[in-house]
């Protein structure tokens, strides 16, 4: 009689403890498949509209330094880089830094590319 009704409970323990696991595991899945997902909409490869991804990208990323209307603040002003930088050296200067600037790094080339595109078209 001893130690009998002591099964049911371990019985029940060991369900308990095998639905957690399982519980945990499905949870890890859901978040990998959640990461996967972020992945694949952050990357951005292609835009159907560089100049106006670029001017909210310039926005997000540049206007700390180059001042609100990139008219210039700590960094020098970026309203008429046309005839000095073209499009791929801008590209460079973004991705890479120059000087005291230091590279973007929540840019890609992409991005970097646009905001180069939409600079040049609002160069005086
Ligand atoms: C942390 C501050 C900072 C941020 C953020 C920043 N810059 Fe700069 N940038 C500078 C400084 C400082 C210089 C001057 C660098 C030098 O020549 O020493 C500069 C220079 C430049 C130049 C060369 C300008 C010239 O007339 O020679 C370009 C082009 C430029 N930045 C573009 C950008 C773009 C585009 C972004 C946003 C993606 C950006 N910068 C973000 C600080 C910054």
């Amino acid at each position: 009689m001893k130690g009998r009704p002591l099964l049911p409970f371990g019985i029940i323990a060991i369900v308990g403890i095998v639905v957690m696991i399982s519980l945990s595991f499905m949870g890890l899945n859901q978040r990998e498949a959640m990461n996967a997902d972020e992945e694949e909409t952050e990357e951005v490869t292609e835009f159907e509209d560089p100049v106006a991804a670029g001017e909210e990208l310039s926005q997000a990323s540049c206007i700390g330094c180059h001042g609100g209307d990139l008219g210039g603040g700590s960094g020098p002003a970026l309203t008429s880089l046309e005839g000095s930088y073209s499009q791929e050296e801008i590209t460079d200067i973004i991705l890479n830094g120059q000087g005291a600037m230091p590279a973007i790094s929540n840019v890609n080339d992409v991005e970097a590319d646009a905001i180069a595109q939409y600079l040049l078209s609002i160069s005086e």
